[in-house]
């Protein structure tokens, strides 16, 4: 079975605490394991992690990818200016899909830019914890295709 790595940033093992209004009430717990039962219906293994911390993200990426096929990375505030994560995500050559739960592009003028997009296939916004189960039917499409 092919492994898919769902991978979150910088405080979103906060996830349930933060506000609401912007990320939802689902916990990261939660998440993770709305994508693997989506996962398991496309056929997908998971592996997930979360770090508060650039370095151990791209550890992760760096190890992992060599057994995966594809990634969902919600970055969190990384995605703004970690130009490391996104050359760790182009150095994959994986499909990866970028999601946020909150709509980053009607929030401040530095979360409307994103430096790890274009290391990806796609980003789902907006869509709180919804977003994710879109994700894995894109990364699914994706890799039936390929
Ligand atoms: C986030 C959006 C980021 O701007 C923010 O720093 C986060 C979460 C989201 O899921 O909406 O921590 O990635």
């Amino acid at each position: 079975m092919a492994t898919m790595l769902l991978i979150h940033g910088p405080n979103l093992n906060l996830l349930g605490k933060r506000d609401a209004a912007h990320y939802g009430t689902a916990t990261l717990a939660d998440i993770e394991a709305l994508v693997a039962t989506e996962a398991k219906k496309a056929g997908l293994d998971v592996k997930a992690f979360q770090s508060n911390h650039e370095g151990a993200l791209i550890d992760f990426i760096q190890k992992e990818s060599a057994s995966a096929s594809g990634i969902i990375i919600n970055p969190g505030a990384l995605t703004h200016g970690s130009y490391a994560l996104h050359d760790a995500l182009v150095d994959t050559k994986l499909p990866a899909v970028e999601v946020h739960l909150s709509d980053v592009s009607s929030r401040e003028e530095w979360r409307k830019v994103s430096v790890t997009a274009p290391a990806c296939v796609g980003v789902i916004s907006g869509k709180k914890e919804a977003g994710y189960i879109e994700a894995v039917q894109k990364l699914a499409r994706q890799l039936k295709e390929s």
